[in-house]
């Protein structure tokens, strides 16, 4: 029977350990990725949790207020980013038009994700919806409306809404100029301008409190403001107001409703590429969607996924099936017809 001698474990050990030097690396870099997200650290922390606990891959978030695209491009070939995670339709494709993410082919993301609401590439992809609608006034006992119907002026001196150039009415109006074509969408314009109750300001949530307060009639609002006023995660004043509007989830003419997005991409010179696509296809789960949505009253983009019962309570949403990449071209001269008509002046 053959005994090594002791000269031959201790190479054999050698060995074991050059192996464990020249491997550990890439383990190491598989086994870690980096995040960077403009989304609340609290919003998707337990899904990243439940992310690393399911793959062993931990997960460095660095969470960035502002200035996504600038830090990512300034650090160039070197960023560490593999993911990168945010909030509305001009951001994300700003990523991609600074050439900042990369394409990503998966069946998986394909098939969760409904095509308008992707990259054609896979260059990013839609993760939760959030819906422009509409907050009425409940004794007009509207039931249906669409965005053009607002610019009628039998609501002359009935509306509330933020600026026009606020980004959540930018891209409405961008969708608008993509539906229509800019000069209908000028026209539009100048009724909400002849609809406005009080000047283009605030919140969203100000236009609930100006109904309750008897200022406006209906007030173009986000859909998660009404699960987190309706929560009283706001606060009684804010569950008030919630409570003492009716929404209604408007659609375009012979078309659906208006969303904006979170959506998340991997960045181009993603160090460590084949987890990112893991982390991916990790939040179109249905499990990872339903806590996604949830945390923010979103709804979520996969078909089938769980939604939150407040938010769920505003009825079936039908998204418009305009390309989101298609409504982002528009927005500079969406921006450009608010100042012309004078929106918010
Ligand atoms: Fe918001």
């Amino acid at each position: 029977m053959f005994r090594p001698s002791n000269g031959a474990y201790r190479s054999v050990a050698v060995l074991a350990l050059a192996a464990a030097v020249i491997v550990s690396p890439t383990t190491a870099a598989q086994s870690a990725i980096n995040l960077y997200t403009t989304r609340e650290p609290g919003l998707v922390q337990p899904l990243l949790d439940s992310f690393s606990k399911t793959t062993g891959i931990k997960v460095n978030s660095i969470f960035l207020r502002d200035g996504l695209a600038e830090r990512v491009a300034a650090e160039g070939q070197r960023s560490p980013a593999d993911v990168l995670m945010t909030v509305d339709i001009a951001v994300l494709i700003d990523l991609v038009e600074k050439g900042l993410t990369q394409p990503l082919s998966s069946p998986v993301m394909e098939g969760a994700i409904p095509s308008n609401l992707r990259g054609a590439k896979g260059e990013w992809f839609a993760l939760s919806l959030r819906a422009r609608v509409f907050y009425t006034q409940p004794s007009l006992n509207l039931t249906a409306m669409t965005y053009e119907q607002l610019a009628d002026p039998k609501w002359a001196k009935k509306l509330c809404t933020r600026p026009g150039q606020h980004p959540y009415n930018n891209a409405l109006i961008a969708h608008y100029i993509a539906r229509h074509g800019e000069a209908r969408a000028e026209a539009w314009l100048q009724g909400l301008k002849q609809a406005l109750a009080r000047p283009a300001a605030g919140g969203d949530r100000d236009g609930a409190r100006d109904i309750v307060g008897g200022i406006c009639d209906v007030a173009i609002g986000n859909s998660y403001y009404v699960g987190l006023m309706r929560s009283g995660s706001g606060g009684a004043d804010q569950k008030k107001w919630g409570d003492s509007v009716k929404v209604i989830l408007p659609t375009f003419e012979g078309g659906g409703t208006h969303v904006n997005i979170s959506g998340a991409a991997i960045a181009r010179h993603a160090p460590n590429r084949a987890a990112a696509q893991r982390l991916l296809e990790y939040l179109v789960t249905d499990e990872a969607q339903r806590l996604y949505a949830e945390a923010n009253f979103e709804f979520p983009v996969k078909t089938g996924a769980a939604v939150h019962p407040l938010i769920k309570a505003l009825g079936p949403l039908t998204v418009d099936r305009t390309p989101i990449a298609e409504i982002a071209r528009h927005r500079i001269t969406a921006s450009r017809l608010v100042d012309k008509v004078g929106l918010d002046r």
